[in-house]
């Protein structure tokens, strides 16, 4: 079947890549629904691409102009929740000192998109089920009904149905939020082409990105493999792969040996130690940074193998007194196996991720769970550890 010109149009506005079908078919329901002011229910696993569909149906309705906002649901704590959706009155707890209007007042004749919906604690799932019926709502602390206008995008990562069956999400909100249903397929289902697509794209990003001069290859077998894997985390695993790869190998063309190195569920990720970052550069993300890190300290470890090499094969006699290397033995005869040493620099890795997951875990533990006291005790925000936990699997830890 020829994909319509519109669902291409989208792609490419909105950076999707891949050409499976039933991905097609998400970005046409999209496109169909989007000037109707029906709720939507998008669901798919983790990182398979859902945070797109909202955009493009507030884009392409006829509230395109209106406010768009997105709210995650399980990021926000179960004790403020209401008050984020629906607003507050001044007095209405401890630390209202004013009136506060809720993202569903804000957004009035725009599009909210509630990711993570079924994370939404039971009383606030029929507070939602009233604005979505009858546009109703009422500010914490407030006696007086607002009204307000709001198309509903949600998205979930979880199987909705399941928490209905076990009594965690209300079935007459379930019905009421899968008006329409979009379902965003698992990267495994997609097919080859899709996989390989997709690693091109992100291998091309991250060279212009961290400027380096050529992009990722993946030899034949190095194709296969990374098509046969199951890819668990989606799209998102595979991107942050291929930037693992770009940035930690020296070579361009990846075989099938050193691609094995790096897949999920296949070996134990590793990073290398750290170094300092230039204070100077401003980075966006924490894995900016480390990717900086990596690169600067690659460069110091070739630099200083040219040295020892340079200085074994005599091409060096003296090292300045000012060099920045002048903690390299070069003003004593070398023996082998300090060069064995030097080099065992690239080789010395610790596992980051593992020691951060690690003490994630342990933290989760001692808060039983409570992700607001485990993030104060780790001196990161709640969002950065609702991230983490994500991004390590430690959900069964939390609460
Ligand atoms: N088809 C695609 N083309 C290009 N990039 C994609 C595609 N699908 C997903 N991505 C990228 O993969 C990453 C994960 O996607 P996204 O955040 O939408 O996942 P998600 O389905 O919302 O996952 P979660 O349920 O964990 O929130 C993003 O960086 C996104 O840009
Ligand atoms: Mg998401």
């Amino acid at each position: 079947m020829a994909v319509k010109a519109e669902v291409q149009q989208i792609k490419q506005r909105f950076g999707i890549i891949g050409n499976n079908a039933a991905l097609d078919r998400a970005i046409d329901v999209a496109l169909q629904v989007a000037p109707t002011d029906l709720s939507v229910l998008i669901s798919g696993e983790s990182g398979t691409g859902k945070e797109v569909f909202p955009q493009i149906i507030h884009q392409n309705s006829t509230r395109k102009h209106g406010q768009y906002i997105a709210v995650n649901c399980g990021a926000i704590p179960e004790g403020t929740i209401d008050s984020e959706l629906f607003g507050h009155e001044k007095g209405s707890f401890t630390g209202a000192l004013a009136d506060r209007k809720g993202y569903f007042e804000v957004a009035d004749g725009g599009t909210i998109f509630m990711d993570e919906v079924g994370e939404l604690p039971t009383p606030t799932q029929a507070r939602l089920l009233r604005v979505l019926e009858s546009g109703e709502f009422i500010r914490v602390g407030a006696s007086k009904v607002s009204k307000t206008n709001v198309r509903l995008v949600a998205a979930t990562n979880v199987n909705l149905m399941h928490a209905v069956a076990n009594g965690m999400f209300r079935e007459d909100l379930f019905y009421r939020l899968s008006t329409v249903p979009i379902q965003i397929p698992p990267l495994r289902e997609r097919g080859a082409e899709d996989i390989l697509l997709l690693f091109r794209k992100f291998a091309g990003d991250c060279a212009e990105k961290y400027h380096i001069p050529s992009a990722l290859r993946l030899e034949e077998e190095a194709q296969k493999l990374l098509t046969a894997c199951r890819w668990p985390g989606n799209v998102r695993e595979l991107k942050n792969v291929t930037e693992r790869i770009s940035v930690i190998e020296e070579k361009r063309d990846i075989s099938a040996k050193i691609l094995r190195f790096y897949l999920p569920n296949m070996n134990i990720e590793k990073l290398p130690v750290p170094v300092r970052p230039d204070d100077q550069k401003i980075f966006n993300s924490e894995r900016e940074i480390l990717y900086q890190v990596l690169f600067d300290m690659k460069k110091d470890v070739a630099e200083l193998k040219k040295l020892v090499h340079d200085i074994m094969a005599g091409n060096i006699q003296h090292v300045a007194a000012e060099n920045t290397y002048s903690s390299v033995p070069a003003l004593a005869p070398i023996c082998p196996q300090q060069i064995q040493e030097a080099e065992d620099v690239e080789e010395e890795e610790i596992s980051l991720a593992d020691t951060e997951k690690e003490a994630i875990r342990k933290m989760l533990e001692k808060h039983k769970g409570k992700r607001k006291s485990a993030a104060a005790e780790l001196k990161i925000s709640e969002r950065t550890l609702y991230r983490k936990i994500k991004d390590y699997g430690l959900e069964l830890y939390a609460r």
